[in-house]
């Protein structure tokens, strides 16, 4: 059996389509190049979320004709302690970014926005470095438990308040390479 086939059994529902997402990533390009035009962009990943994001948003933004100068590509690796769905906004970083911040345009990608305490504390973290730009990123907002008020700059889709899996998320670090957006069956959760 294909793991896809596997994983089928753990969904209850189907939120975006790769093609709906593959749209998203267009459409967020679209607007981060113009944003960017003839200027060097470094794009800064949150993984291991974001690792598809950044995959398709970094050749997506290639493809746009007018848009930045040269786009760098980095990560930085965090995880959020907390309970098994949401965090708690105490921030562990478990890599850091190879390339220099200070003094870059920097787009932070992050690929889901619940609480927004990741976020926020990668926005501090990074704002002492002094980017010369720092706008943030995020494919997926989940804006219904904010609890702290971090400016968007790129928002991809609206999330339903729900656990959500595929593209790069994961619930117990599986469903990760699923290709689309789902939402998981209550019983995974327990189980
Ligand atoms: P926040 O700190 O609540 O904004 O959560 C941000 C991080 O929590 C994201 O980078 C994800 O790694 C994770 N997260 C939040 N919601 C979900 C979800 O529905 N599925 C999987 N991971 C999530
Ligand atoms: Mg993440």
């Amino acid at each position: 059996m294909k793991i896809e086939q596997a994983y089928e059994g753990s969904i209850e529902r189907k939120i975006y389509s790769s093609d709906q997402i593959a749209a998203t990533i267009d459409r967020l390009a679209a607007r981060i190049a113009a944003d960017f035009t003839g200027q060097p962009l470094l794009l800064l990943g949150v993984l291991k979320g974001a690792l598809f994001v950044v995959a398709d948003l970094s050749r997506a933004v290639g493809r746009v004709s007018g848009g930045p100068s040269e786009i760098t590509v980095d990560f930085l690796c965090v995880s959020s302690y907390g309970n098994a769905t949401r965090s708690s906004g105490e921030v562990r970083v478990l890599k850091d970014t190879g390339e220099m911040v200070t003094g870059r345009n920097v787009v932070v990608v992050e690929d889901i926005i619940d609480n927004g305490l990741t976020l926020d504390y990668l926005r501090g973290l990074l704002e002492e470095r002094k980017p010369a730009v720092l706008r943030t990123c995020v494919l997926f907002d989940k804006p219904y438990h904010r609890q702290a008020d971090v400016r968007l700059d790129y928002v991809g889709l609206q999330c339903p308040d729900e656990f959500v899996v595929g593209y790069g998320l994961d619930y117990q670090e599986l469903f990760r390479n699923l290709p689309y957006l789902a939402q998981l069956k209550p019983w995974v959760f327990s189980s």
